[in-house]
C-alpha cells in the first residue's frame, strides 16, 4: 500500500498569480503590447480596478497592438456608453466590453457575451457585473494605483486554469516590473 502523501506537497493546480509594477502609461502599454500576441480565440482577460485605474488604456494599447501587428490601425473608444465594441482583427474578433453602466442581468444576456466567451478575445472591464457568468478559465489582472505617485499602479494576475501557467510564470519572472 501506498504511504499517504506528506502535507507539505504543493496542491496539483496551485493557483497562479503574479505582479507587475507599472510606473506609467507607456509601461501598461508595453505590458498590454506584449500580451496581446500571447491571447487566443476563447482567451478572456477580466479586469479590475476603480475608475481612473487604466483599463481603458490598458484595453486600448492591446488591441491596438493586435491590430497593428495584422496592419490595421483604428481608434479605440471606451466601450462605457455602448458596453461593447467589436474589433475584426483577422481571423479573431476582440470585444472590448465595459459593464459599468449595465442595468441589469437582461442586459447582460442580451449582449451574447456566453457565445464570445467561447469563440473571441474578450476584455472585460467591471467583469464584477458578470456575478458567477464569469468564465471560470479567464485570466484576472487587476489594476491599482500606487499611493504618491499619480503616474504608477500595481498589476496583479490571477487564474484559476493552468492555460495561464507560462505566461504569469514569464511575468512573474520579469522581475516585477514592465
Ligand atoms: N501607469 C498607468 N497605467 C495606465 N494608465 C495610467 C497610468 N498612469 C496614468 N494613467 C492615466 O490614467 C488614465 C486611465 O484612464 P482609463 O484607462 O480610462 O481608466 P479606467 O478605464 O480604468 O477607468 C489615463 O488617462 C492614463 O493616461
Ligand atoms: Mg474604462
Amino acid at each position: 500500500m501506498c504511504p499517504p502523501p506528506p502535507d507539505n506537497l504543493p496542491p496539483d493546480n496551485p493557483p497562479l498569480s503574479a505582479e507587475i509594477a507599472l510606473p506609467s502609461p507607456e509601461a501598461t502599454a508595453r505590458l498590454a503590447a506584449w500580451l496581446a500576441p500571447r491571447l487566443r480565440a476563447g482567451d478572456t482577460m477580466l479586469i479590475d480596478g476603480p475608475i481612473g485605474a487604466g483599463k481603458t488604456h490598458f484595453c486600448r494599447a492591446l488591441i491596438q497592438a493586435r491590430l497593428a501587428a495584422l496592419g490595421q490601425s483604428e481608434d479605440v473608444p471606451s466601450p462605457s456608453y455602448t458596453l461593447v465594441q467589436i474589433y475584426e482583427a483577422g481571423d479573431c474578433a476582440i470585444w472590448h466590453v465595459d459593464l459599468y453602466r449595465l442595468s441589469g442581468a437582461g442586459d447582460l444576456s442580451e449582449l451574447g457575451l456566453d457565445e464570445a466567451f467561447a469563440t473571441a478575445i474578450c476584455l472585460v472591464e467591471w467583469p464584477d457585473r458578470l456575478g458567477r457568468g464569469a468564465p471560470a478559465t479567464a485570466l484576472r489582472m487587476s489594476l491599482a494605483p500606487v499611493a504618491g505617485d499619480e503616474d504608477a499602479r500595481l498589476a496583479r494576475f490571477a487564474a484559476g486554469d493552468p492555460r495561464w501557467a507560462a505566461l504569469i510564470g514569464a511575468i512573474g519572472s520579469a522581475g516585477g516590473r514592465a
